[in-house]
C-alpha cells in the first residue's frame, strides 16, 4: 500500500461530507431570451483554433442555427472570441445557487460527483441555467472511512458482486446520469468492481471511479471503469497502469488544483504534486482524453474547497503548467468532456448544438488566462 491512511481518511472524508446536499432552489430573475439572436463580428472557435476572419453565429430557439440573421436581435461581438460553454467535470453542488456562480465564470455544464440523493441535484435544473448532472450516492464498502460518516447512505455499501449490482439498480431507479465509486485500497475487490461496471453498462450508465492513490488508480484501470477522477498523489503512474488505461479506453479527470490544495493543506510527507502533474502529462501524451474537473465544494470539513467557477480557470492554468497547450486546455473544458460524458449536444460551436456559448474579449489560445476575459455567457441561447 503506497498511500498512508491519513490521506485516505481525508480524501474519503471530503467526498462523504460532500455527499449530503443542503440545496435550496433559488429562482433566477432577469433571464433574456429572444427567439433569434445573431452574435456578429466574432472569431469562432473551430475545435482546434480561431480562424483569421470574423463571422456571425445565429441562435434560434436556443440552438445554433444555419439561418441568416434577418430578424435577429444583434449582439455585436466587436472582434471578440466565441468559445463553447465550459464544462466542469467534477463538482459537488451543495446548493442550486452555485449554478449561477458557475455561469458567471463561463461554466455552462457541471457534473456532480456524489450529492445524495440525486434528486437534490436534479431539482436544480432550470432552462437557461448551467446544466447539472449527477451520480446520486457514490458506492463504497462498509468499513472504509467514508462509510463511517454520519448519514452516509447505507444502501450504497457493497462488497460483493451481487450487492454491487443492487447498488447500480438503486441508482438506475433514481434515474442518475452515471455511477460514481470510491476506490481505495480497502474498497471493493476487483470482481465486485467488474460486476458494477457490467451492470452499469447494461443500463447504459458510465462508471466514474475516485482514485487518488497509485493502488486505487491501478485497480480502476485494470477493472475497466469508464472514467477515473483525481490523480495519484503518492506515486506517479507507470507504463503498467497507463497501458491498462489505454487498452480499456479509459478517460480521466485529474483535478490538479484539488490535489495540489490537498497536498498543501495536509502537509503529508509522501504526497507530491510532481506525482500528479507527471501522471497527467503521461496520460495526455499517451493520447488519453483528459477533461477539466475542479472538485468545487463548500464543505469546511474537507482538506480543500475549490470555489465554483473561478477554480475552473485556475485548473486550466495548472493544466497548461503541466504541459497542455492553451488550445488543449480549452478542449479539455469543452469538446473532450462532451465526448467523454457522451453529451453529443454540446462542446462545440456547430449547427444543431445547444447555444452554450462564451464571448471573450481576449484570445484564450494565446494565453489560457484570457478564458477569464468574459463579456457574455449564453446557456441554451439565454444570456444573463
Ligand atoms: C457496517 O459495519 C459495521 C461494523 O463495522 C456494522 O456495525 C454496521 O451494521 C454495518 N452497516 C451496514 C449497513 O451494513
Ligand atoms: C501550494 O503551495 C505552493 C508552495 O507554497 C504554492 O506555490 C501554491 O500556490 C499552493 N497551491 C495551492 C493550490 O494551495
Amino acid at each position: 500500500m503506497y498511500l498512508p491512511q491519513l490521506l485516505l481518511a481525508l480524501l474519503t472524508l471530503v467526498d462523504s461530507a460532500l455527499s449530503k446536499c443542503n440545496g435550496h432552489h433559488h429562482h433566477q430573475a432577469g433571464s433574456v431570451q429572444h427567439r433569434k439572436t445573431a452574435i456578429t463580428n466574432v472569431l469562432v472557435w473551430d475545435g482546434t483554433k480561431f480562424p483569421r476572419s470574423r463571422s456571425t453565429v445565429v441562435i434560434v430557439d436556443g440552438i445554433i442555427s444555419n439561418e441568416n440573421s434577418v430578424g435577429a436581435v444583434i449582439i455585436n461581438g466587436k472582434g471578440g472570441f466565441l468559445i463553447p460553454g465550459l464544462i466542469d467535470s467534477h463538482v459537488h453542488l451543495t446548493d442550486c445557487a452555485y449554478l449561477a456562480t458557475l455561469q458567471k465564470y463561463g461554466v455552462t455544464t457541471a457534473l456532480d460527483m456524489g450529492t445524495t440523493p440525486y434528486e437534490d441535484v436534479a431539482k436544480c435544473g432550470e432552462h437557461g441555467v448551467t446544466d447539472i448532472r449527477g451520480s446520486g450516492a457514490a458506492g463504497t464498502v462498509n468499513g472504509t472511512k467514508i462509510s463511517f460518516t454520519p448519514g452516509f447512505p447505507t444502501d450504497s455499501f457493497f462488497s460483493t458482486p451481487e450487492a454491487g449490482r443492487a447498488f447500480v439498480a438503486s441508482r438506475k431507479a433514481e434515474r442518475v446520469d452515471y455511477i460514481k465509486l470510491f476506490l481505495d485500497p480497502l474498497g471493493p475487490d476487483d470482481a465486485t468492481i467488474k460486476a458494477v461496471v457490467k451492470a452499469a453498462h447494461q443500463e447504459d450508465l458510465q462508471v466514474i471511479a475516485h482514485a487518488s492513490s497509485y493502488v486505487a488508480y491501478a485497480q480502476a484501470a485494470r477493472t475497466g471503469v469508464d472514467i477515473i477522477t483525481h490523480a495519484p498523489i503518492d506515486k506517479a503512474l507507470d507504463d503498467n497502469v497507463i497501458n491498462d488505461v489505454i487498452s480499456r479506453d479509459i478517460k480521466v479527470v485529474p483535478t490538479l488544483l484539488m490535489m495540489q490544495s490537498t497536498i498543501n493543506n495536509t502537509g503529508a510527507p509522501f504526497f507530491l504534486y510532481d506525482n500528479v502533474a507527471h501522471s497527467t502529462k503521461s496520460l495526455l501524451h499517451a493520447g488519453i482524453p483528459v477533461a477539466v474537473g475542479t472538485d468545487s465544494n463548500d464543505n469546511p470539513f474537507v482538506p480543500a474547497n475549490p470555489s465554483f467557477g473561478e477554480s475552473l480557470h485556475e485548473e486550466l492554468r495548472m493544466m497548461v503548467a503541466a504541459g497542455f497547450t492553451p488550445s488543449q486546455a480549452l478542449q479539455a473544458a469543452t469538446s473532450v468532456p462532451a465526448t467523454v460524458f457522451r453529451m453529443d449536444d454540446r462542446g462545440a460551436i456547430k449547427v444543431g448544438l445547444r447555444a452554450d456559448l462564451v464571448l471573450l474579449s481576449k484570445d484564450p489560445s494565446k494565453d489560457i488566462g484570457n478564458a477569464k476575459s468574459i463579456v457574455k455567457v449564453w446557456v441554451e441561447g439565454i444570456s444573463k
